[in-house]
């Protein structure tokens, strides 16, 4: 049999479905407020990653556990659903907050889903300043674990695995029990401030601080 003579495998040519090259990112005139991202060939600095990624619109959590029966608990927007069968969700986690090392201890999380009237909650659990349950009626899930009052949704998971990724873990929660209170319209996080206003982060800069999640330590 003749031998196989390796060929030169001809670079992929971005077909109809291709994702869009860094240099394809909204420039000039596509979005109000800062136009150009880095191209291929620059850096792609914290502040650049988090402007291009506040163009990816999402809901707002609250992941919350609890810990020697104290209820912890802090706002997260990178929040997913990975697998139906095993049911299973994730969520991100900075290596700098004070409650994932004690939702990791007890190995189980309630994702609350917020609805569009509680942005209020968002601040409370994005800043480290203030304490985060005074006042707040919170109720114990199957797990033991706090669901928040009035929230649109609340997934109860185990943590089934953590993997490092960067300055963040990436958490995978094996689903036991979820309840709705019903179709509301939820709480929208987009380009660093509530809602789909695309004007919005121009509005939003006196409020970032550094870090990926820009304002968080400008609430409480
Ligand atoms: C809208 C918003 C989204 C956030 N998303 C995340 C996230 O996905 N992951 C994360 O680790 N922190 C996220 N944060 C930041 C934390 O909520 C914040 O650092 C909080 O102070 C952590 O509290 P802790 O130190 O008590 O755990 C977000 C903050 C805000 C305001």
């Amino acid at each position: 049999m003749a031998a196989e003579t390796a060929r030169p495998v001809p670079a992929p040519r971005p077909g109809p479905g291709a994702l869009p090259s860094p240099s394809s990112l909204p420039g000039p005139g596509a979005l109000p407020g800062p136009s150009s991202l880095p191209g291929p060939a620059d850096a792609l600095g914290p502040a650049d990653l988090r402007r291009a990624m506040g163009l990816f619109a999402s809901g707002v959590t609250i992941i919350t556990g609890l810990d020697d029966g104290e209820p912890v608990g802090f706002t997260c927007q990178a929040f997913a659903s990975v697998s139906l069968d095993p049911p299973l969700v994730l969520f991100c986690a900075g290596h700098d907050g004070r409650s994932w090392p004690r939702i990791r201890k007890s190995g189980r999380f309630t994702v609350n889903v917020l609805d569009e009237e509680q942005a209020g909650l968002c601040a409370r659990f994005g800043s480290a300043a203030g304490r985060k349950f005074e006042g707040l009626e919170w109720e114990a899930s199957s797990l033991g674990t706090p669901v928040l009052p009035g929230v649109l949704l609340s997934v109860h998971a185990e943590i089934s695995a953590v993997h490092q990724a960067g300055d963040h873990d990436i958490v995978v929660g094996l689903v036991r029990e979820a309840s709705s209170s019903g179709p509301r319209r939820p709480l929208v996080f987009y380009r660093g401030q509530f809602g789909l206003d695309p004007d919005a982060e121009a509005r939003a800069h006196p409020m970032m601080a550094p870090g990926l999640w820009a304002w968080a330590d400008h609430w409480g």
